[in-house]
């Protein structure tokens, strides 16, 4: 399989901070890496190749297709219909566009879930919420739309049928009662071999409804630990996904361990893999679909990593508080994704705290946290 060729050109679709990443730690391998995106985008500058246009646009896609040996993406919001044309055509991709179909669409999501007998909650699906009569339904209920939802938008928690649902095809979802969000990245290759990272806890922000941190481990008891590895092992092997997924679960106050949704290609839960496993999930990822074998998921050390999301108030260029502060901090990895222009809440970077025990990761963590703040030239700048 020319495939393995490290000399081989890899397209990805989608420059995002993930592209960005994907390159920045598979470049090492020796691939050549070609992107498709808008101008701007984090991984523009360094991919090999750059070509600028709408993911969603068939012809930009093709163009990408023909200058790469194999593609793979690390958004899902593309237009399926054209990557199955690709593949009709012969172009390899991992993970394949079948997968995505059913990833884009909770709906085909849960109902894997539930043909395979994976814990997750119980839900049922209406076209038409505007029209529906939920009378004679359990409160309270997670409405989530079908399609193109991420960081929390499209998900909206009805407390009773008096509360307006969403005017979207939607999954409806009993409310699982969380006693924390668990994650797990894990890889399968193209012959069915899986790496399978430790389970992480998951915060959200209150305010914006984004994860903002990830410990690693998950302080989680080894038996439940074990259950959310299993349930990433069936989904993949389920989907037949090749590449590296992340899998976000819920540990409910009966200690169940549900799954939530999957994401098919590496997860802002499994950034903490660069500093603290012996293979980062990027790498992983790019080993997985271009048929190496897969590394070594174990964890090194104790980590925590936190989004640096721009400033309830920003706009404009990034201007970073704190940032010599911070770097002095022993154990602390600084990413920053080179966006042009900061938005409230926007995914800025991130970074990682690795240290000898986890208390000590999330003393740092937290440190860093206070004082690390990306604001915009627009307002409130800070040199
Ligand atoms: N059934 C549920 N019960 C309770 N809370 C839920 C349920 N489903 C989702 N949530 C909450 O809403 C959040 C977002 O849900 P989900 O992950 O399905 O949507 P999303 O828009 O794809 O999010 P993201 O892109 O951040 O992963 C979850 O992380 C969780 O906090
Ligand atoms: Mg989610």
């Amino acid at each position: 399989m020319t495939l393995q060729n490290p000399l081989c050109t890899i397209g990805i679709i989608g420059g995002g901070q993930l592209g960005r990443m994907m390159i920045y730690r598979a470049k090492k391998l020796g691939f050549r890496f070609a992107v498709l995106d808008e101008e701007g985008a984090p991984a523009e500058s360094l991919a090999d190749v750059f070509i600028k246009g709408s993911l969603k646009d068939g012809r930009a896609l093709e163009e990408l297709a023909l200058i790469s040996d194999l593609m793979t993406y690390e958004i899902e919001h593309i237009n399926t219909g054209a990557l199955e044309g690709l593949r009709e055509k012969g172009r390899a991709m991992h993970p394949s566009p079948a997968v995505l179909r059913i990833i884009q669409d909770k709906l085909l999501q849960k109902e894997l879930f539930a043909q395979n007998d994976i814990p997750a909650a119980a839900f049922f699906s209406v076209d038409d919420p505007a029209a529906a009569d939920f009378s004679k339904r359990k409160f309270p209920l997670v409405q989530k739309a079908r399609r193109d939802g991420y960081d929390g938008r499209g998900v909206r928690v009805l407390q009773s049928a008096a509360d307006t649902p969403l005017p979207v095809p939607s999954v409806f979802e009993d409310m699982v009662d969380i006693d924390r969000e668990l994650a797990v990245m894990a890889a399968r290759g193209p012959g069915g071999s899986l790496a399978v990272y430790p389970v992480v806890e998951m915060a959200f922000n209150p305010e914006h409804n984004i994860c903002d941190t990830v410990i690693a481990p998950a302080r989680i008891d080894e038996k439940t630990a074990a259950a959310a590895r299993e349930i990433a092992v069936r989904v993949l092997t389920a989907l037949d996904g090749v590449g590296v997924f992340g899998v976000e679960l819920f540990l409910d106050r009966q200690g169940r361990v549900l799954l939530n949704e999957i994401a098919p290609r590496p997860h802002n839960s499994g950034h903490y893999t660069m500093e603290a496993c012996v293979t980062c999930q990027f790498e992983q990822h790019i080993r997985a679909v271009a048929g190496l074998p897969l590394g070594d998921a174990s964890l090194l050390r104790p980590a925590v990593m936190v989004n640096l999301l721009g400033q309830p108030d920003s706009a404009g260029r990034p201007v970073i508080e704190g940032l010599a502060e911070a770097l002095k901090v022993s154990g602390l990895s600084l990413h920053l994704y080179a966006k042009r222009e900061v938005r409230p809440f926007r995914k800025m970077g991130h970074f990682t705290v690795t240290a000898a025990t986890q208390a000590e990761a999330i003393e740092k963590a937290e440190y860093a946290r206070s004082i690390l703040k990306i604001h915009g030239s627009g307002k409130r700048g800070i040199t």
